[in-house]
């Protein structure tokens, strides 16, 4: 048996779609594949402003260099991230404040949040992890009542929602993934998204290479120049193909995902594995994206012990993430030491289950079936 932790989807007419955008001529970016996935986006999420990336990675980086700061500026995050949400702190010249989690959800901790709030925040920047909504509600008051931008670090969260609301909407500004992992993917890219038509003008630019080139193909300026700082994050035309195709297909793949999510909940809150293996909460306020299937176990030992097992008979399973805080660079960047005693218990019992289209509710049951197995001996 050979059961993939993780395996891209790719859109039906993937090859013919790449190869008619080869065929066309137009390879960089900013053509008609790149806006017909624009547009996808914009319809799929109803936001205003979409502009497709080289990566989520880079959206980030793009999100930071909107905040207006002065030296010091600090920017919230959690340390149980992936490494782009705070490289883009540091990239913008920011500094990263590392903050908790819930670990029901392994999401950020408001509560924290409010307790690293200082003269200097300019910013908080959430993270849906799995695809499961933060608490928003709270989040946005914080925000509010303190003046400062909300970034939704969306990696995961495309097609899922806080009460009938899509992730990737709800702050300032906000950045999705189509890494090859990702439920949408073109192998590595992704797509910046503000609610703001100030900040999209500014973007625009930032991500032409500092130059107001867009305004002049839209005829908008009777020659392009170099305007202000900048960067090259668009995306190129064969891939914004392979994207807008996924794109396309994106309620089957929802349903394929969700389909294996329901079966792993279904099967894993049976009372007896329940005592070893903890899945996470779905609160009220969230309709998941279905991007990641995490359970928590009793220990680290316990979680490396089962990941053991699990590839002995076959199935590929991951863990992350290792938090910022206590990494070499988390030390060194600035950051403020705080105690985060959740993120520290939690992630290191964090175990990823395999999720991916090629999966079938078969495959969840094997994989279920040898998760008994082994609580059964524990
Ligand atoms: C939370 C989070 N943010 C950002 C990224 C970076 O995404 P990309 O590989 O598209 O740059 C990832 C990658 O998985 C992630 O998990």
């Amino acid at each position: 048996m050979n059961i993939r932790f993780t395996e891209p989807y790719l859109p039906t007419q993937a090859s013919a779609l790449v190869d008619a955008c080869l065929r066309s001529g137009q390879l960089s970016g900013d053509g008609p594949y790149c806006a017909e996935a624009e547009q996808r986006i914009k319809n799929l999420v109803g936001a205003d402003h979409v502009l497709l990336t080289t990566s989520c990675t880079h959206a980030l980086e793009l999100s930071c260099a909107m905040i207006d700061h002065v030296d010091g500026g600090e920017v919230i995050v959690p340390s149980f991230t992936f490494t782009s949400s705070a490289t883009a702190i540091l990239q913008a010249g920011l500094v990263p404040v590392f903050v908790d989690v819930d670990p029901s959800t392994m999401n950020i901790d408001p509560t924290d949040v409010i307790k690293a709030i200082t003269s200097r925040t300019r910013a908080i920047m959430v993270v849906h992890y799995a695809g499961i909504a933060c608490d928003m509600a709270a989040l946005r008051s914080i925000c509010a009542e303190h003046g400062l931008l909300l970034i939704e670090d969306a990696a995961h969260a495309i097609g899922g929602h806080w009460n009938d609301r899509a992730l990737g909407t709800l702050g300032d500004m906000a950045a999705y993934s189509f890494h090859a992992t990702k439920n949408i993917m073109c192998g590595e890219g992704g797509a910046f998204l503000t609610t703001h038509a100030s900040i999209a003008e500014r973007a625009e630019i930032f991500r032409e290479k500092g130059t107001n080139r867009k305004q002049f193909f839209r005829g908008q300026v009777d020659k392009y120049r170099w305007v202000s700082k900048g960067s090259s994050y668009v995306l190129a035309e064969p891939l914004a193909a392979l994207l807008s195709g996924g794109l396309a297909e994106f309620d089957t793949v929802q349903q394929i995902r969700r389909a294996l999510v329901e079966r792993y909940r279904q099967r894993l809150s049976e009372p007896s594995i329940e005592t070893q293996v903890t899945l996470p909460s779905i609160p009220s306020y969230a309709r998941p994206a279905w991007h990641l299937q995490h359970v928590l176990l009793r220990s680290e030992g316990h979680r490396d012990d089962l990941i053991r097992f699990l590839r002995e008979h076959g199935v590929g399973t991951a863990f992350h993430y290792v938090p910022l805080h206590s990494s070499p660079m988390g030390l060194e960047c600035g950051a403020p030491r705080r105690p985060l005693p959740a993120t520290d218990d939690a992630a290191p019992r964090l175990l990823r289950l395999p999720l991916h289209t090629n999966l079938t509710v078969a495959n969840v049951d094997v994989i279920c079936d040898l998760i008994t197995q082994w609580v059964n001996a524990q």
